[in-house]
C-alpha cells in the first residue's frame, strides 16, 4: 500500500493535554493505517518523497487527531420530551425517576424496539457524532435491564462497529436503574447483574468495560463495589457515574479501585482530586447533563487541574440528561460552564478521552505508530473549535488510514 502523505497541515498533535502541540506548516505520512511520519515540511525524510504516495495539500488548515465521545448512551427508543416539559414545570430529574420516569420510562420503550429498530434510531445519532470529526465512540447499554435486553443493546453497538467506519468500545451499564419488576429489591437485583447479566453479556464477548450509576436514585457505593469484583474478575475495566447529583464517596471509591474515568463528578470534593490523579483516573466532565439539569454545583476543575487529574468531555448523549447530539458544543460548553480553556476543550476529546477509554496507546494523539485517525478543519486555528457554537468547520475525516466517504478524501480535493 502507498503512503498516503498530507501536506501543508498546521498540526495540533494533541502528545499531551497542556498544549495543541502545534507544528504549522506540517506534514504527515500514513501507511497502513499508522501514522508512519509527522514534522515540518522542511524535514520530510527523502524516502517519503521519493515513493509513489496518495498526495493531498491542505492549504495550512488545522489538522487534529480524530476527536473522541467516551462517554454516550446513543443506543435507546423514543424519546423523553414530556420529562423535557415536565421540568419546565418544576419537576426535578429526581422528583420524575421517583415516580417511575427517567431512565425507567426509557427502558419500557427500549425492551419493546426490536435490534433493527434500535440499530436505526442509533445510527441516525452516530452519523451527527461522525460528520463532527468523532472517530471512536463509547456506547452503554443500560436501558435494557435485563440479560437479553442488554445484549440486544451492546449487539447493536456492536452492528453500528461492524457498519460504520468508527471505532466503539462497548460498555456493560447493567447497574444503571433499578428495574421495576425488582422493586424494593436493589440487592437482588445487583446479584443478578453480577452473577447472571454481566456473565452472560462478558461471554457474548460484548463488553469492554463496566460502569454503574452510584447515586440515592440508583445504587450505593457497596452495590457498586460488589459490581467492580465482579468486572475486574472477568478482567474487565471499570468506570462510575459518580457524584453527579450529591456527594456520596463513589469517585475515591473507583479512583482506588483503579477505575479508567470517573463521569459527572460535579459533587467531588476538591481534596478529593488528588486521590483521582494518584490512580490515574480520568476525570469525564459531561456539561450537557449540568447544562440539561440546569444544575448550579460545577466539578472543582481548580483543584483537577492543580493536581493534574486528565480532564476528558464528552457528549453523555442520551434521552433524558443529555439529548446532546454534538460534541463540538459538548467543548463550548465546558469552556463557557466549566471554564475550561479551548486547550482543555480539545485535548478532553482527544487524548484524555482516549484514556478515559484506555486506549491512549491506540488513538488521541498524532504521534508515529499510533492509528491514523485525523480531522481536516476549515480554519488554522484550534480555538474554533471549542468556540463557534452550531458551526461544524470538519472537513475530512480519517479513521485507521482511510478516508470516510463522503469526506474530501485526496483526489476529490486535488
Ligand atoms: O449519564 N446519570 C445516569 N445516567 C445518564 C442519564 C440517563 C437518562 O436519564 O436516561 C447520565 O446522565
Ligand atoms: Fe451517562
Amino acid at each position: 500500500m502507498p503512503f498516503k502523505i498530507i501536506s501543508n497541515a498546521t498540526l495540533a498533535t494533541m502528545r499531551d493535554d497542556q498544549s495543541y502541540g502545534l507544528i504549522p506548516s506540517a506534514a504527515i505520512a500514513i501507511k497502513d493505517g499508522e501514522i508512519a511520519w509527522l514534522g515540518p515540511m522542511a524535514s520530510i525524510p527523502d524516502e517519503l518523497t521519493s515513493q509513489s504516495a496518495e498526495l493531498l495539500d491542505c492549504g495550512n488548515r488545522l489538522l487534529t487527531p480524530g476527536l473522541i465521545d467516551c462517554h454516550t448512551h446513543i443506543v435507546y427508543a423514543g424519546d423523553r420530551a414530556t420529562e423535557f416539559e415536565k421540568r419546565l414545570q418544576g419537576a426535578s430529574y429526581e422528583e420524575i425517576a421517583q415516580s417511575g420516569g427517567g431512565i425507567n420510562s426509557t427502558v419500557v420503550q427500549t425492551r419493546e424496539a426490536c435490534q433493527q429498530a434500535l440499530y436505526a434510531q442509533a445510527d441516525s445519532r452516530l452519523s451527527g457524532l461522525m460528520n463532527e470529526g468523532v472517530t471512536t465512540l463509547e456506547i452503554k447499554s443500560g436501558y435494557g435491564l435485563d440479560s437479553d435486553n442488554e445484549i440486544k443493546m451492546l449487539k447493536v453497538a456492536d452492528q453500528l462497529a461492524k457498519t460504520r467506519q468508527i471505532r466503539i468500545q462497548k460498555t456493560f451499564l447493567g447497574a444503571h436503574s433499578l428495574p421495576p419488576e425488582y422493586a424494593g429489591q436493589k440487592d437482588a437485583y445487583i446479584d443478578h447483574v453480577c452473577n447472571v447479566m454481566l456473565p452472560a453479556a462478558f461471554e457474548a464477548g460484548l463488553v469492554d468495560a463496566v460502569d454503574g450509576f452510584c447515586e440515592s436514585i440508583a445504587f450505593s457505593v457497596e452495590q457498586m463495589q460488589r459490581v467492580f469484583d465482579k468486572a475486574q474478575s472477568l478482567g474487565l475495566a471499570v468506570k462510575l457515574h459518580a457524584e453527579q447529583l450529591s456527594h456520596l464517596g463513589s469517585a475515591v471509591m473507583a479512583a482506588q479501585r483503579g477505575a479508567l474515568s470517573v463521569d459527572h463528578i460535579e459533587f467531588l470534593r476538591p481534596d478529593e482530586a488528588r486521590l483521582l490523579a494518584e490512580n490515574k483516573t480520568v476525570a469525564v466532565l459531561l456539561p450537557g447533563a449540568f447544562y440539561t439539569l440546569n444544575e448550579t454545583q460545577k466539578p472543582p476543575v481548580e483543584a483537577l487541574r492543580e493536581h493534574k487529574v486528565p480532564i476528558a468531555i464528552a457528549t453523555d448523549l442520551n434521552p433524558g440528561s443529555s439529548p446532546l447530539n454534538s460534541l463540538l458544543l459538548a467543548m463550548n460548553m465546558a469552556c463557557t460552564l466549566f471554564s475550561l480553556t479551548p486547550v482543555e476543550a480539545l485535548a478532553g476529546t482527544t487524548i484524555n478521552a482516549a484514556k478515559a477509554l484506555g486506549l491512549e496507546k491506540e488513538t488521541g494523539s498524532l504521534e508515529v505508530g499510533k492509528s491514523a485517525d485525523l480531522v481536516i478543519w476549515d480554519t488554522d486555528n484550534p480555538a474554533m473549535l471549542a468556540y463557534q457554537i452550531g458551526a461544524n468547520p470538519c472537513l475530512s475525516t480519517m479513521v485507521a488510514g482511510e478516508w470516510r466517504k463522503n469526506s474530501l478524501s485526496g483526489q476529490e480535493r486535488s
